[in-house]
């Protein structure tokens, strides 16, 4: 019965009597670590979500309007979503079907829509969703999505969380620009990414932030934080906006740290290449709110009132990591290696702790060996210390290859360039490394980043 259903099914699928030649888009980009993050057949451009956060940030109803562009011929496709209800769905203004398994939705659209996602269309899909946004738990045991805070909540999204508020392509190698229209009771504040447009409007006890965010973000930056903040604009060298929100309860002790963002920034550009972004900033959460810091576009997110230390690490990552972005998790050694060597950088130009010294204490350190860092054994190694602290010595080494500090930073500033808003492997920095600097440094990645066991120091 079953066989006969397919073979008369088959035709139909393959060309309709409307020429739709379509196929469902795959459910996952086949990440090494979370293969069904991500959708295949489409990339999206835009997302403009309009969301209504409920009394205590506890609730949520949203409508997401993505635009994106076919990469195959489609017949239906998914988007990843975890927890809240799906009321309904539209492709090209026309009602779609949606079902759900897990974390994953397939809209079907009708067969007219169909005939006309073909492979480069551009189409646009609206969801309008509600519910509870829910904590993730990761393979690692950090809790990432949707985490209330002590006045209301933070949207966390690395590597997954961001299917906990919006619908939509959740993997690093899909980046889009954002428009985020946010509506929350009034007396709390909504901060996202990217600027303001306009004023906050208030009207019958609540009010609403228009965000805008116009250079291309992966999903796991994208944060909205509710809650009640201290806000403070002002712009620095380059016309780039500054705007930090701060819990009032650790204003005083962040004032210090803050201050220092313009200057941050200014050096992390001397070194790195011209910062890719319109705006930056904080997010000071109080303690006890999230567990960890985290690189949030434009404006990276503190738990507590940060060190200057972390503020340099958090400020790196918008070169590495926001600009240039992952194109899996296994390339997450690119993100948080040469944001723990800006630290390495800062404490040598500032503190007069060299890089040598940094890296001495690295390689002492056991922990930094457990792995190579460009191949975490699981999901669940993607943030452990040979991530950090090993790939900071990959950047090391290599700095001493090239032996001369202008060069190795316009090797830096070139890497940035190059992969300016875009996605890079590790495969892609080694090739450019060896490139650019005319270097043959097969050993070099050999024992550094992919060798299991712990090279000789000055190997
Ligand atoms: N990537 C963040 C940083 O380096 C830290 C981070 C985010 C993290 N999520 C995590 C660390 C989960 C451990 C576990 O700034
Ligand atoms: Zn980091």
């Amino acid at each position: 019965m079953l066989l006969l259903a397919l073979a008369v099914l088959a035709p139909a699928c393959t060309a309709g009597a409307s020429g739709v030649r379509g196929k469902p888009g795959a459910a996952g980009v086949r990440d090494p670590y979370f293969p069904r993050l991500g959708n295949g057949g489409y990339d999206v451009t835009h997302y403009d979500l309009t969301l209504d956060v409920g009394k205590d940030a506890k609730t949520l109803s949203g409508t997401a309007r993505i635009t994106a562009r076919a990469t195959q011929d489609l017949s239906s496709f998914n988007l990843d979503l975890a927890g809240l209800k799906v009321e309904s769905a539209s492709v090209e203004g026309r009602p779609a079907a949606v079902s759900r398994a897990a974390d994953e939705l397939t809209l079907r659209p009708d067969i007219e829509v169909q005939d006309r996602l073909r492979r480069g269309r551009t189409f646009r899909t609206v969801v309008h969703y509600s519910g509870t946004p829910k904590t993730i738990t990761d393979p690692d045991d950090s809790e990432e999505g949707w985490l209330p805070t002590a006045d209301g909540a933070v949207a966390l999204g690395e590597p997954t969380g961001s299917m906990a508020w919006f619908p939509g392509n959740n993997h690093p190698s899909d980046k889009a620009t954002y428009d985020l229209s946010v509506t929350v009771p009034e007396g709390l504040t909504a901060v996202s990414n990217g600027v303001l447009t306009g004023r906050p409007a208030t009207a019958e006890g609540r009010t609403t932030y228009r965000w805008h965010t116009a250079e291309p973000m992966a999903s796991y930056l994208a944060t909205l934080a509710v809650g009640r903040f201290e806000t403070k604009t002002s712009t620095m060298a380059g016309g780039i906006t500054v705007f930090t929100a701060v819990d009032p309860e650790s204003a005083g002790a962040s004032a210090a740290t803050l201050a220092r963002v313009p200057e941050v920034v200014k050096w992390e550009a001397a070194h790195f290449g011209p910062y890719p972004f319109s705006a930056t900033g904080a997010i000071v959460e109080r303690k006890g709110d999230a567990g960890y810091a985290l690189e949030t576009q434009n404006r990276p997110f503190f738990p507590g009132p940060p060190s200057v230390g972390l503020l340099v690490h958090e400020m790196a990552h918008q070169w590495f990591g926001d600009s240039v972005t992952p194109a899996s998790w296994r390339d997450m050694w690119l993100n948080e290696g040469l944001a723990t060597y800006a630290e390495w950088l800062w404490e040598e130009e500032k503190e007069d702790t060299p890089a040598q010294e940094s890296f001495d204490e690295a390689y002492a350190d056991d922990d930094n060996w457990a792995f190579p860092p460009a191949d975490p054994p699981s999901a669940s190694n993607i943030s452990d210390p040979p991530v950090y602290g090993r790939g900071a010595m990959v950047i090391h080494k290599v700095r001493e290859a090239v032996d001369d500090d202008e060069r190795f930073f316009a090797l830096l500033a070139g890497w940035t360039k190059a992969r300016r808003h875009g996605n890079a492997t590790t495969a892609d920095f080694t090739a450019y490394v060896e490139k650019a600097t005319g270097l043959d440094l097969t050993e070099l990645w050999k024992d550094w980043l992919y060798g299991g066991s712990r090279p000789a120091a000055d190997g």
